[in-house]
């Protein structure tokens, strides 16, 4: 059998969550042919690894400038796009005019522009769009959807959803290219685009209108200023700054290991400071916000999203015609930084007092339980499983449609970006009115 030729563009830290996979246990069924980055110490970061402890071999690697170049010399059948979400679109289009397929990280792309030209590329080209929600392929989630369609509380009309950052991981956006709208759309894409589709995905539904509202509270210097951290403030970034050292928000990239040689030493041919300081200027993205979504079908889902909690997790809570259901996930968090999947089980491990369950309230009964398996590996499992759906030639059966192709990946950052716009506007926004997605269509298994 042939095997299927991939490469990747955008090596920084979660690139190794497809790397890794393809060139150990999907190496079978799948080639990963090339490199491309904005940074040439980047790749010569993911070279090492490959040729070494991956024990693969050392690839061709090509400047962001060469891209083209890379499709043309290597004719890849499918590119993974993993570079900063800004530039999504742009490698899509490119990849699919140039025959290939494509497997993008979320978010798909950042405003409803570039997700309208990638639909119309996708269109032109016939080629193929995966979008990589791993949060789909976790087993309690799953187990949800798989509830919620058996009817276990009825017709569902409500769903809660509370999400958290803490102090580890929310704190981490506002150093980096995260912190600007125009480079990530803020967080309720970068971040949300995750719980959006879900919700879309468990109810099945596509979304209709959104209010929300939006404010920074917490990061930036005017913030530390007002709450009385000025000190806080009186540096641009933590590595190498001798006031840091005490400095609970700090960073150090000079650390002997991932973060240095794939940001610190990187710095000088890409510009990309990684440990800016979070009390800085120029933060222009929320750190708190709250959305009300109505649904084609008419479910209402009520959503906040705060990036300075001292937790890190979910509660969600669906109510149906006959009963209550109820999901919390609070497993503790970790920073991407090129972590295999055994590091990411050892950090989980360590989480603060973690607790993950599922508990069905059904009317006028006694609650209970639902047991689930955990399964090991990068987020609660889900990035194996998800890697196994693409790049296994023999890839189990997905009954629960965790697949989900450009359409659905439109789908859920639409929200995102409708919140945005209302923020803006302190008006509701119809998606409709954004991009006509798919007008006729009711359910999201409808969609692509
Ligand atoms: N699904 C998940 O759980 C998950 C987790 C983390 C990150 N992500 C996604 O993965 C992507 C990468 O995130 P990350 O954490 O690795 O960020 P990162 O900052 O570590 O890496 C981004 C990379 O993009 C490269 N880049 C920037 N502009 C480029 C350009 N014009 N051309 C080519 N490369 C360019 C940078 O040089 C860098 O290597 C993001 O889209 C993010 O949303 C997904």
């Amino acid at each position: 059998m042939t095997k299927k030729r991939y490469v990747i563009v955008g090596t920084g830290g979660r690139a190794i969550s497809f790397i890794e996979p393809l060139v150990t246990r999907h190496a079978a069924d799948a080639e990963l042919l090339a490199l491309c980055d904005l940074s040439a110490a980047r790749l010569a970061h993911y070279d090492a690894l490959l040729a070494g402890s991956l024990g693969y071999r050392a690839l061709p690697t090509y400047t962001a400038d060469r891209f083209d170049a890379m499709l043309r010399e290597q004719r890849p059948d499918v590119v993974i796009v993993t570079s900063k979400d800004s530039t999504h679109h742009d490698y899509i289009m490119r990849s699919l005019r140039a025959g290939c397929d494509v497997i993008t990280e979320k978010p798909m792309t950042i405003d409803a522009g570039k997700c309208a030209a990638v639909l119309a590329a996708v269109d032109a080209t016939g080629r193929r769009v995966r979008v990589g929600f791993n949060y789909r392929w976790q087993a309690y989630r799953t187990r949800v959807k798989e509830l919620l369609a058996a009817g276990t509380i009825g017709r569902v009309r409500a769903v809660n959803l509370e999400y958290v950052l803490d102090m580890r991981h929310g704190v981490d956006y506002y150093r980096r290219w995260h912190a600007h709208l125009a480079e990530s759309g803020g967080l309720l894409v970068h971040k949300s685009t995750h719980h959006f589709d879900l919700v879309n995905w468990w109810l099945d539904a596509i979304p209709d209108e959104v209010f929300a509202r939006g404010q920074l509270d917490f990061y930036g210097r005017a913030n530390a200023v007002a709450r009385g951290d000025e000190a806080l403030t009186r540096y641009p970034r933590y590595t190498d700054e001798p006031a840091a050292a005490t400095d609970p928000f700090r960073l150090n990239l000079r650390d002997g290991g991932n973060l240095e040689s794939l940001y610190l030493r990187a710095e000088a041919d890409s510009g990309y400071v990684r440990d800016r300081n979070v009390f800085g200027d120029g933060i222009d993205i929320y750190d708190n916000m709250g959305a009300l979504v109505r649904y084609r079908t008419g479910e209402l889902l009520t959503y906040s999203l705060v990036s300075f909690s001292s937790r890190e997790g979910m509660r969600v809570s669906f109510t149906g015609d006959r009963g209550t259901l109820e999901y919390h996930e609070f497993l503790g968090t970790h920073i991407i930084r090129g972590q295999s999947d055994a590091e990411l089980d050892r950090e989980q491990s360590t989480a603060d007092r973690p607790s993950e369950f599922i508990r069905v309230y059904p009317h006028f009964q006694p609650s209970y339980e639902v047991e689930v398996e955990r399964a090991k590996g990068g987020h609660g499992g889900a990035d194996p499983a998800l890697m196994a759906n693409l790049f296994a030639a023999d890839a189990p059966a997905d009954p629960f449609g965790r697949a989900a192709g450009h359409e659905q990946g439109a789908a859920s950052i639409l929200v995102g970006i409708a919140a945005n716009e209302s923020i803006a506007t302190h008006r509701p926004v119809k998606l409709l009115d954004l991009l006509p997605l798919r007008p006729t269509a009711v359910r999201l298994s409808e969609l692509i």
